[in-house]
């Protein structure tokens, strides 16, 4: 009998055609556009030797219990990981597939879309345009922030903050700075970015994306020690996890002037509540979890956790692992 697996999500289309046409699993699915549910989930992965799950599943010590010893390979539909106890799936010898790669594009072409919106506030503009706010030309109104001879910071230099600033280059940027807990000399070499300490990247960026993994390490991290030493004419753009942020300390530092503007793809909690601070703030641009989201994207990284979840079944390489 051909092994079992079980599909956390309606997953785009591609994927599932791929699944379809290998004639190799059997799969069922949570046929539906919202997750399932905690205590069902736990039920239906009884038993399964593959699970196919997005971002919003916790895959735990529990869930793996609750799957049983035949489980020998999850495939996560997302680059992140942070949703996955990865200690727990190592002592268990489970293979973990996942989708990088294939989503940077879609990801550095929103968070340029962010930084932008956020920097030249276009967000409040339409809305004044709308509202009655226009109601003169005035020299100094909606004024925002320029890229041209700025200084661009990048938290966290991997796949993803290379292609930000390649694209973020022929706007005119002075100086790539980056941190990291080590130099990535080869990807740097990519952006003529230069290895700076925490600190002084705080200090020199004029715009400050955050493009690293949300790890124990990068929990929190960006804060109001951090916060505290930027310019207060820099804008803060996060497009990871929203657990790297101290949020008390972000709308702080964005409603005392601290630093001048925020854009964040992702918060803590998703969905971040409506009456939450931070939605309050004119200075803050908050998008709901969309950087990957544009169709290509969305069934190539389908299709990469098919791929993936395929290759583990049949005990292959994965086309994209992650090495526990
Ligand atoms: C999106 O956030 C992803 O991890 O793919
Ligand atoms: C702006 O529209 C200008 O003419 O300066």
């Amino acid at each position: 009998t051909l092994p079992r697996v079980y599909v956390t999500r309606r997953v785009p289309p591609e994927g599932l055609k791929i699944l379809n046409e290998s004639g190799q699993v059997q799969y069922e699915l949570w046929d539906s556009d919202d997750p399932v549910p905690r205590q069902e989930l736990l039920k239906r992965v009884k038993g399964v030797d593959g699970l196919l799950c997005v971002l919003t599943e916790k895959i735990d010590a529990e869930l793996l219990d609750a799957a049983g010893p035949n489980l020998r390979v999850l495939s996560t539909m997302s680059v992140g990981y942070d949703h996955l106890s990865l200690d727990e799936l190592k002592k268990r010898g489970i293979r973990v597939g996942y989708t990088p790669d294939v989503l940077t594009d879609a990801v550095a072409e929103l968070t340029v879309a962010l930084l932008l919106t956020t920097s030249r506030r276009l967000i409040e503009a339409t809305h004044e345009a709308k509202t009655g706010g226009w109601g003169t030309w005035r020299t100094m109104w909606l004024c925002g922030y320029e890229l041209a001879n700025s200084t661009v910071g990048i938290l966290g230099l991997g796949r993803i903050g290379v292609a930000i600033a390649e694209r973020l280059k022929p706007f005119k940027v002075k100086k790539f700075i980056y941190t990291d807990v080590e130099p990535r000399a080869e990807l740097a070499s990519m952006i003529q970015a230069e290895y700076v300490s925490m600190e002084e990247l705080a200090k020199q960026s004029d715009f400050l994306a955050v493009c690293c993994a949300l790890t124990p390490e990068t929990q929190g991290i960006c804060n109001m020690k951090l916060f505290s030493k930027m310019k207060n004419t820099a804008v803060f753009i996060n497009t990871s996890r929203g657990g790297v942020v101290n949020q008390e300390d972000l709308a702080e530092a964005l409603s005392s002037g601290q630093i001048a503007a925020a854009g964040l793809d992702v918060t803590t909690p998703e969905p971040l509540p409506t009456d939450h601070p931070l939605f309050k703030l004119k200075n803050c641009v908050i998008l709901p979890h969309i950087a990957s989201a544009s169709y290509s994207t969305r069934n190539a990284m389908s299709s990469l956790a098919a791929n993936n979840l395929l290759a583990g079944l049949k005990g292959e390489p994965m086309p994209k692992e992650l090495k526990l």
